[in-house]
């Protein structure tokens, strides 16, 4: 049983990508961390009362998922060792590397007000991940050059300060890795885009999500059949309808094939109602007993600090600051 550890933003409310991509492919093995990264969500502008809220029902997601049980589940600032030793890996990491990040071109290069966080955040990310010792990471596609960066600023650790960090590997799922916008089936579904009808969010109405997903933008003919260059649009929601009902693409393809796309929109909002609705349910009823979460967050800082405390004291010995 591999040793795995991941992040999630409390930017924003959660969306279906997230879910798909990671969040489902997060396992509660014993000696696995889930962890809510809110000094993360500091690198965009943010406001200081939805942080707090997003924070609580970001964790009480990653409790409805089970993952406070075996695995542990915590707030990445409620562990000041992360911070620190993003302090040591930004001295490492370097201008070209970080500048060769495309999520960093993708959100900030040329912008005149983007922070020298969302610059070095990828180290901050290495941090969190270096800490645990963990084997994998199990993340979405676009994560998969930031994990990558982590690799690299592990061994380039270990073969000048000697063998202190485990050199993690990405996991990334076959089907569902890149789940697109509903409204621009060229760009992936996200947080952050202020359409709302371009994402599901896990918080949606079953009502919002039948709405959200007749209207997602389709292809020209009417013929459904999964060709993600041609037909990017249905083969997006075939991608999302596979892997939330664990029927393979191509049955589904075959079965709605000439059906036209409203009865196949019709049949993939009812699997996605299906997938979204027990989860709205469990977080609405998580979020009621802000104890319970208090009480998980608790147990999981615990845990995390008895791991990231030693390994913090072996990278200052290795470097020289103990
Ligand atoms: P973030 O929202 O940036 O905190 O991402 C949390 C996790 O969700 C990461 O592992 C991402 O790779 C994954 N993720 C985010 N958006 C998508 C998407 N559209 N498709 C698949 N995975 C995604
Ligand atoms: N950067 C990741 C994202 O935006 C979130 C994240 C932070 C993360 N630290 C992590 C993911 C450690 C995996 C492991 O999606």
């Amino acid at each position: 049983m591999a040793k795995a550890f991941s992040g999630i933003q409390p930017t924003g409310q959660i969306q279906l990508g997230n879910y798909i991509g990671a969040l489902r492919n997060w396992r509660p093995d014993p000696g696995s961390y889930y962890c809510v990264v809110d000094l993360h969500s500091l690198s965009q502008t943010w406001e200081p009362a939805e942080l707090r809220a997003n924070i609580r029902s970001t964790a009480a997601l990653l409790q409805a998922l089970g993952l406070g049980e075996g695995s542990h589940v915590f707030v990445q600032s409620h562990v000041h060792e992360h911070a620190e030793l993003a302090w040591v890996l930004n001295c490492l990491g370097r201008m070209g590397e970080l500048s060769r990040m495309t999520q960093f071109k993708s959100k900030g290069r040329g912008k005149a007000d983007v922070s020298v966080g969302l610059f070095t955040y990828p180290l901050l990310m290495a941090s969190d991940i270096l800490l645990y010792s963990v084997q994998e990471v199990p993340v979405g596609e676009d994560q998969k050059q930031h994990v990558e960066l982590t690799r690299d600023i592990a061994e380039r650790f270990n073969s000048r300060f000697g063998p202190v960090f485990t050199v993690p590997q990405p996991r990334i799922a076959e089907v569902g890795a890149r789940v697109m916008s509903l409204r621009n089936p060229a760009e992936k579904m996200s947080k952050s885009d202020p359409d709302p009808n371009s994402k599901i969010l896990l918080s949606d109405s079953d009502e919002a999500i039948q709405k959200k997903i007749m209207t997602a933008v389709t292809d020209s003919g009417r013929e459904v059949a999964y060709d993600p260059a041609e037909k990017p649009g249905v083969s997006n929601l075939l991608e999302i309808a596979s892997t939330l009902c664990g029927e393979p693409i191509e049955a589904l393809a075959a079965r709605y094939r000439d059906q036209g796309y409203g009865a196949f929109k019709r049949g993939v909002a009812e699997i996605v109602v299906e997938a979204v609705r027990p989860l709205r349910e469990q977080v609405k009823e998580l979020l009621s007993d802000p104890a319970a979460i208090e009480r998980t967050l608790e147990e999981g800082r615990a845990a995390a600090e008895r791991e990231a405390r030693p390994m913090l004291d072996r990278v200052k010995q290795a470097v020289g600051l103990l």
